[in-house]
């Protein structure tokens, strides 16, 4: 299982600090969202954040791109040190192309999808990534209450994986806690994004290897 905490929920004014706390805490990846005010109502953080949070700590950089023209992105973001690039399945006809090109830039290749968007659109990518991010609310806010109406899709994901005998990684993100990370594990998620509900913990490093040992509990009960 990976633990990855979103910096959106970070004190923005500790960047740096928050990401070294974060290591120390146990955190196995680092989440970055990046929203353009224009694929979602919201403006977050740049490639120069980025590379702030990278020179303090050598965790594994998960770079979400919120984002209408992500290619414009890709290189600032690798050059500040990104080690893994995801782009959305709703930019359509344009998704095999940027999937190309991060993978030609030599970093992990993610895709995600939002709730409203079927799991269909993704299953023609599914052999070209090395994640699949099933957002569990509508992006643009960190804080929101987690849709359950997300959990057929990861399980539709984890056992399209099965069948198909991929290795890809199943990410949630959005509203994710130690209930709905639970749920999430028995659907067949296998990594954990989590802002606020992480974040909001005030003993961090108990937090992080508690919903650790949770989501493994969890995904060896279930029957996949
Ligand atoms: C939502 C972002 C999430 C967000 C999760 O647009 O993609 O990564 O930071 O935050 P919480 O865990 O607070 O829902
Ligand atoms: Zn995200």
């Amino acid at each position: 299982m990976i633990i990855a905490p979103s910096l959106l929920a970070a004190n923005f004014g500790k960047f740096a600090h928050e990401a070294a706390r974060l290591e120390k805490a146990g955190a196995d990846w680092l989440h970055c969202d990046i929203m353009d005010g224009n694929f979602v109502p919201n403006i977050s953080f740049g490639p120069a954040v980025v590379k702030t949070v990278n020179e303090a700590t050598k965790m594994f950089l998960d770079v979400h791109l919120m984002c209408v023209n992500p290619d414009i992105l890709f290189e600032p973001f690798v050059k500040a040190g990104a080690d893994q690039l995801t782009v959305h399945v709703e930019l359509e006809d344009r998704v095999a192309h940027l999937l190309w090109k991060i993978r030609s830039l030599g970093k992990k290749v993610g895709l995600a999808i939002n709730p409203p968007t079927s799991i269909e659109a993704v299953k023609p990518f599914l052999k070209s990534i090395d994640l699949l991010l099933i957002m569990t609310v509508n992006p643009g806010f960190g804080g929101q209450p987690f849709i359950p109406e997300t959990l057929p899709k990861i399980q539709q994901a984890a056992a399209w994986r099965k069948k198909m005998g991929l290795k890809f990684r199943l990410e949630v993100d959005g509203g994710i806690n130690f209930e709905t990370s639970v749920e999430c594990a028995r659907a067949g998620a296998d990594t954990f994004v989590s802002g606020t509900g992480l974040l909001g913990e005030k003993q961090l490093k108990r937090a992080i290897t508690k919903m650790r040992e949770l989501t493994t509990k969890a995904s060896s009960h279930s029957a996949r």
